[in-house]
C-alpha cells in the first residue's frame, strides 16, 4: 500500500518568548522563529487556514532558575500562550512540551542535587507535575514530558486526574535518544546543558532494546501517545514498536533533520519538497501515526498546490 502525507498527520512546533510583536529569526534553524504570544496568534491562523490542526509548544522564559521555577509559576509563559490560543481557536488541538531544560540555568532536563551531583528524581516529578498542571489548567489538550526521568508520565497523570483534569491527555517522549540532532532547537530554546551532556538519561543510540522497553513502560504509566524521537535515525525503532505494541505512536522529525534539508536544498543539493515527502513518507511507513515536524506548515502549502 502506497503512503500519502496528509495534514492530518502532522504536528507543528511553535517556540513562544516573552514581549511584544517578536518574530525572531533562530541561528541555524531557517524558517523558524521565536514568537511573542500576539504574533504567535497570527502565525497559528496561517497554519490553520492551510490545514494543520495540532501544534506543539515550547516556551522561552525571560529568566532561569536551577529549580526551574519559571516553567511552574503560574503565570508561565506557555500557560499564557495556551489560554490566548484557546480563547482565540475552537479547532487547534494545543499539546504542550512539558520539561527543564529551557528553564533551567544549567540547561538540565531536571532539577540537581543541592551539591549538583546527580539529579533529584522527587523534585524533578514535582516540578514536571506542577508545569503539566499549570498547562492543563490554561486548557491545554496534552500535555508532553520530555525530560526522560523515570516515572514522569505516571507522576503527571496523578496529578492531572487528582486536580480534575481527567480528559488531559498525554504524549510521552518514550524513546528519546541521546541525539546530534537536537543542535538548532537547542538554539532556539537555549537549552543546551552548561557542563555534561544528557547521556545519563537519554537513550544510547546504539541500543533500540532500551528504547522498546521505555516505550512499555509509557504505556504502562498511562501514556496515551507514546514516541520515538529522532525520527529518521530510529525508523528501525518505529516499525518496531509499530509492529509490537496497539498504541497511537508519533515521531519527532527533529531540528537537526530538518535544518540537513533546508540546508542541502540551499546548496542545491536537492529539492527541498521533494526530499520533505519521501521522508515523512519514509516515517509513516515505518508506522508512526503522527510526526512533529518543522517542515508542517510548507508540507500544507505543497499539498494545496498538489
Ligand atoms: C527538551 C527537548 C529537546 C527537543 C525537544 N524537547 C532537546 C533536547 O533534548 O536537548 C529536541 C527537538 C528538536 O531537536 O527538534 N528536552
Amino acid at each position: 500500500m502506497s503512503i500519502n502525507i496528509t495534514k492530518d498527520d502532522l504536528i507543528y512546533p511553535y517556540f513562544i518568548q516573552e514581549g511584544v510583536n517578536k518574530k525572531s529569526a533562530i541561528k541555524s534553524f531557517p524558517g523558524v522563529y521565536r514568537f511573542s504570544i500576539d504574533r504567535l496568534l497570527g502565525d497559528i491562523e496561517e497554519t490553520r487556514q492551510l490545514g494543520v490542526r495540532k501544534i506543539l509548544l515550547f516556551g522561552i522564559p525571560l529568566s532561569k532558575y536551577p529549580d526551574a521555577r519559571s516553567a511552574y509559576a503560574l503565570d508561565n509563559i506557555v500557560a499564557r500562550a495556551v489560554k490566548k490560543i484557546k480563547q482565540e481557536f475552537r479547532d487547534i488541538v494545543v499539546m504542550t512540551d512539558v520539561c527543564l531544560c529551557a528553564y533551567t540555568t544549567h540547561g538540565h532536563c531536571r532539577v540537581l542535587k543541592k551539591d549538583a551531583k546527580g539529579p533529584d528524581n522527587k523534585k524533578t516529578l514535582e516540578a514536571l507535575s506542577k508545569i503539566a498542571l499549570s498547562h492543563a489548567a490554561s486548557g491545554a489538550d496534552w500535555v508532553a514530558p520530555s525530560a526522560m526521568a523515570k516515572n514522569q508520565v505516571s507522576a503527571i497523570r496523578k496529578t492531572l486526574d487528582k486536580n480534575g483534569f481527567k480528559d488531559t491527555k498525554i504524549m510521552g517522549y518514550s524513546a528519546k535518544f541521546a541525539s546530534n540532532f537536537y543542535g538548532p532547537f537547542r538554539n532556539a530554546a537555549s537549552s543546551a546543558p552548561r557542563s555534561g551532556d544528557r547521556r545519563p538519561y537519554q537513550l544510547d543510540f546504539r541500543d533500540g532494546k532500551q528504547a522498546l522497553k521505555k516505550i512499555v513502560d509509557d504505556i504502562k504509566e498511562g501514556a496515551d501517545i507514546v514516541m520515538v524521537k529522532p525520527a529518521l535515525s530510529y525508523l528501525d525503532v518505529i516499525k518496531e514498536a509499530r509492529s509490537k505494541f496497539n498504541h497511537s505512536l508519533a515521531a519527532y522529525n527533529v531540528s537537526g533533520e530538518y535544518a540537513f534539508v533546508k540546508y542541502g536544498a540551499r546548496q542545491g543539493l536537492w529539492d527541498e519538497k521533494k526530499m520533505v515527502f519521501e521522508i515523512l513518507a519514509s516515517i509513516k511507513r515505518a508506522g508512526a501515526d503522527l510526526i512533529i515536524t518543522y517542515h508542517a506548515k510548507d508540507v500544507a502549502k505543497w499539498l494545496k498546490e498538489l
